[in-house]
């Protein structure tokens, strides 16, 4: 396959914390040569503030004015091709759905609860899941997103046993069949 043959829309990666958007995003950037852009570093960036800073000092609702204005400033220039790593909680309002779709080709990137755990367990920067119970609190929040993810997501691809590197080239083999079978990715309603 050859991997440098552009597409004509940004790739959007959605999905829990800790599925591998971050790392599936830079896998593609080497591949398509597009910039990533990391809607959380974004938000730190403009901010002057850590994202656990943010959730501390402020709570979760201002975060989230935060990251659904981030989204709104890329949709402003749905022409650019870039690749789109977002936080895990960007489904949760809905003109942050049609927004993500708006913007390109949006891949669901899903894992499994206890793999969430396993890969979030020494990060300090998602004060959602400093819980007690960190396991029942993936878990919950993940039967709350899962129909927003869907909902949103142009393809869904299950990460378990696959590397960046196999995830990546799934994602781009679909993604181009998508295009060719759509001048535009349709809008939602
Ligand atoms: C969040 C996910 C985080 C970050 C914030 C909230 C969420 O991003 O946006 O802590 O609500 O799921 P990652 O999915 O990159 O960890």
């Amino acid at each position: 396959m050859n991997d440098s043959k552009p597409l004509p829309k940004s790739l959007i990666l959605i999905g829990f914390m800790g599925c591998g958007k971050s790392t599936v995003g830079r896998e593609l950037q080497a591949r398509l040569g597009y910039p990533l852009v990391d809607m959380d570093q974004r938000i730190e960036e403009r901010t002057g503030r850590s994202i656990p800073e943010i959730f501390a000092e402020s709570g979760e609702e201002t975060f989230r004015d935060l990251e659904s204005a981030a989204l709104r400033e890329l949709a402003a220039n749905t022409d650019d091709r870039r690749i789109i790593s977002t936080g895990g909680g960007v489904v949760k309002r809905e003109q942050n759905r049609t927004l993500l779709r708006e913007l390109g080709y949006v891949v669901w990137l899903k894992a499994s609860a206890e793999d969430v755990l396993e890969r979030t367990s020494k990060s300090k920067h998602r004060p959602l899941l400093h819980t007690d119970d960190p396991l029942t609190t993936i878990r919950t929040l993940m039967a709350e997103r899962e129909p927003l993810y869907q909902e949103t997501a142009h393809l869904k691809i299950d990460t378990t046993d696959l590397c960046s590197d196999e995830v990546a080239s799934g994602i781009l083999e679909c993604a181009r069949y998508y295009f060719t079978q759509h001048q535009q990715p349709p809008t939602t309603t």
